[in-house]
């Protein structure tokens, strides 16, 4: 098991570089991925994010525009950026979802667009989004079980869910990932259903430690179940385990030998992964948030619409990154307005 992984400030470096064409911070990290929020509503309504109401999604007018989008994409890409991944939401009821991944893709110096969807919709529009430069998808699956389904999403679409999945692997997608936030006493009994999907397929499957950010706080209930003990109980289903290579933030992954896909866990809340950080995240609103746990946010969408150039955009982001906090830990002490639901922050 890999130690946590904690960044060192660099010595001497107290004040942004002048003239810096890249997105780094006082901690060594580089920003090439940037993670966009499309929107904030969805067509479910998983307990852990909001409530069966939903909650008060901010007025169409607040969000950003795809053009909006696609500029700060493309001033990232200038600044470094090479991966972009669209996310919500849930990204699949943008209007203009293959629109903006086609635009992502055709951006220079961007390298990899990926989608992050709960994967109700995924079947019917896989084949455009692949057309369009989709080269990634991470669908969020929490349960093989439709009682569980129903219980956790507040409704129907689990044979939904598994056609998207099996029409992402049909497709020549060079990477299908599964999400599945792991609760106690909730999906806990699945573990061996969830491995055994990386048997025949080259998915990764991702149990990712239940985070605190509902308004509700359902995390609260007991159903926390951290990263090391998922470890520990994976390697007890499954001791034949062996390590693998993942992603920067897949801090523990591992393949069940002659299997053809991967199983990692994702400390989320732990959050023992982020010396590794190379990502910057833009809300559905035009806020460039600099760590998942900050709520301290800068507002790309004013400066967009306050006539700002490119430049100044982009001083604005490189600001936003040099002050990123060592970890999500010294960033949730930070302050700043409290948000209600992952889904506005961008999951
Ligand atoms: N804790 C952990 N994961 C969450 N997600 C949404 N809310 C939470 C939470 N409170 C996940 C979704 C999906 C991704 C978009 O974010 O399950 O995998
Ligand atoms: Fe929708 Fe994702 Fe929130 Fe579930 S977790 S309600 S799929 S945005």
């Amino acid at each position: 098991m890999k130690t946590e992984v904690r960044p060192r400030p660099i010595a001497a470096a107290e004040v942004l570089p002048e003239n810096g064409d890249r997105l780094i911070d006082q901690f060594g990290r580089v920003f090439d991925y940037l993670r966009v929020a499309v929107n904030e509503k969805c067509n479910l309504r998983c307990i852990y994010c909001m409530p069966e109401e939903g909650i008060d999604f901010r007025p169409e007018a607040k969000l950003l525009t795809a053009d909006e989008i696609i500029r700060i994409v493309t001033i990232a890409a200038g600044l470094g950026v090479r991966k972009i991944r669209f996310t919500g939401g849930e990204p699949l009821i943008h209007r203009q979802i293959i629109e903006m991944v086609s635009a992502a893709a055709s951006t220079p110096d961007i390298e990899s667009i990926h989608l992050t969807t709960n994967g109700v919709l995924f079947e019917k529009k896989a084949e455009a989004l692949f057309e369009a430069g989709l080269r990634g998808v991470n669908i969020s699956l929490d349960t093989l079980d439709h009682q569980k389904f129903i219980d956790i999403t507040r409704r129907k679409g689990l044979d939904q869910v598994l056609a998207g999945v099996r029409t992402a692997l049909s497709l020549p997608f060079p990477s299908v990932k599964l999400n599945v936030v792991f609760m106690r006493g909730f999906n806990d009994a699945e573990i061996s259903d969830f491995v055994e999907l990386t048997k025949e397929s080259p998915l990764v499957v991702r149990f990712i430690e239940l985070m605190p950010f509902d308004a509700h706080q359902i995390w609260k209930t007991g159903k926390f179940y951290g990263a090391d003990r998922i470890v520990e109980e994976l390697k007890r289903l499954h001791p034949d385990l062996e390590p693998a290579d993942g992603t920067a933030t897949e801090h523990h992954v591992f393949r069940v030998p002659g299997y053809k896909g991967k199983v990692a866990v994702i400390p989320a809340f732990s959050r023992t992964l982020c010396g590794n950080c190379n990502r910057v995240r833009l809300t559905a609103d035009g806020k460039l948030r600099n760590c998942l746990y900050s709520d301290n946010e800068f507002s790309l969408r004013d400066m967009m619409r306050n006539g700002s150039s490119d430049e100044e955009i982009a001083n604005l982001m490189r600001e936003a990154m040099w002050l990123k906090p060592r970890d999500g830990w010294e960033a949730q002490r930070g302050g700043g307005q409290r948000r209600e639901s992952m889904t506005q922050i961008g999951g």
